[in-house]
């Protein structure tokens, strides 16, 4: 796994997607500071949207054609954050996220097909309102989180409307939140699974994976169900 995660951090380096803390010691006596791909410090992904409609052909097997997944247990892709979609294209190409399918289908995308893609799914407009429940537990714990249980209010880092972070236009490096995703009308089904996964660590190794593993562990099984439907409606 540790050589994995330098490969990884190595890739997101050459890519100009993080900021390389070490970059005034020489070369020789860098070491890797952690296990952990270390994603405070992001560059603005740009990636050629016309491009990356040329190279989803595969994709939209799952994905859909509008970037709205065909069946529940694939995500929908429409409007996701740029940053946030370059950033797991990058990592599952490495293997760093975990996911069978997604690994062989990222394994040949080189770095130019991560941006075009990225930038052509974030394009796309998103799923279409539902009708939430906003009476629903899952809304209050979205809103408000459960103090009792040390549940952290989702909208604070998800945003009021679950539509993520809003965009930075500027072209400095990027806070960590650019690559906080949009969970609004996203698949219940496949949150739900997400949410899983954050809790057993099957996905981590990132320190925003980190982020959300320490979410994940405050969440039971009755919590997640509520939280997936209001999303799933949202
Ligand atoms: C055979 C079905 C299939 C195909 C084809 C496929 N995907 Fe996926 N995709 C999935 C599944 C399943 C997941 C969820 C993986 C997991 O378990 O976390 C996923 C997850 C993703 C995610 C993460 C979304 C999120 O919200 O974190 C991205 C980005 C993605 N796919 C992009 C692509 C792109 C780009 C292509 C084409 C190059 C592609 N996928 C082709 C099934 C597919
Ligand atoms: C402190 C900030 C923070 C809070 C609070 C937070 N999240 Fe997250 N969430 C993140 C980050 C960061 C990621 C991206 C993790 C990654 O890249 O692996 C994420 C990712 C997710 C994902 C995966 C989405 C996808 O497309 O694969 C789900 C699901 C999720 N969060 C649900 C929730 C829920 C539900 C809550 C409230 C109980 C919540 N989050 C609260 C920061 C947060």
């Amino acid at each position: 796994m540790t050589s994995r995660t330098s490969l990884l951090c190595m890739l997101l380096l050459g890519a100009g997607l993080v900021a390389d803390a070490g970059a005034s010691e020489p070369p020789h006596t860098h070491t890797p500071p952690t296990r952990v791909v270390d994603l405070r410090r992001l560059q603005p992904v740009s990636g050629d949207a016309v491009a990356g409609a040329g190279k989803a052909t595969v994709c939209t097997a799952c994905h859909g054609a509008r970037g709205l997944s065909i069946a529940p247990e694939f995500p929908n892709l429409a409007g996701q954050s740029a940053t946030y979609l370059y950033v797991q294209l990058k990592e599952f190409h490495e293997g760093q996220r975990v996911g069978a399918v997604m690994n062989g289908q990222a394994a040949t995308l080189g770095d130019t097909d991560a941006r075009d893609l990225a930038s052509y799914y974030a394009a796309m407009p998103p799923k279409p309102a539902g009708r939430a429940d906003a009476a629903s537990r899952g809304a209050q714990l979205y809103l408000a989180g459960d103090p009792a249980k040390g549940i952290p209010p989702c909208q604070g880092c998800h945003g009021p409307d679950g539509a993520g972070p809003r965009p930075h236009a500027s072209s400095a490096p990027q806070p960590p939140w650019a690559a906080f995703p949009r969970l609004r009308g996203q698949s219940g089904q496949y949150l739900a699974h997400e949410l899983h996964d954050f809790k057993t660590g099957t996905r981590a190794g990132t320190s925003n994976a980190k982020v959300m593993q320490g979410v994940a562990a405050t969440l039971d099984d009755e919590d997640v169900q509520a939280l997936s439907a209001y999303l799933d409606t949202l």
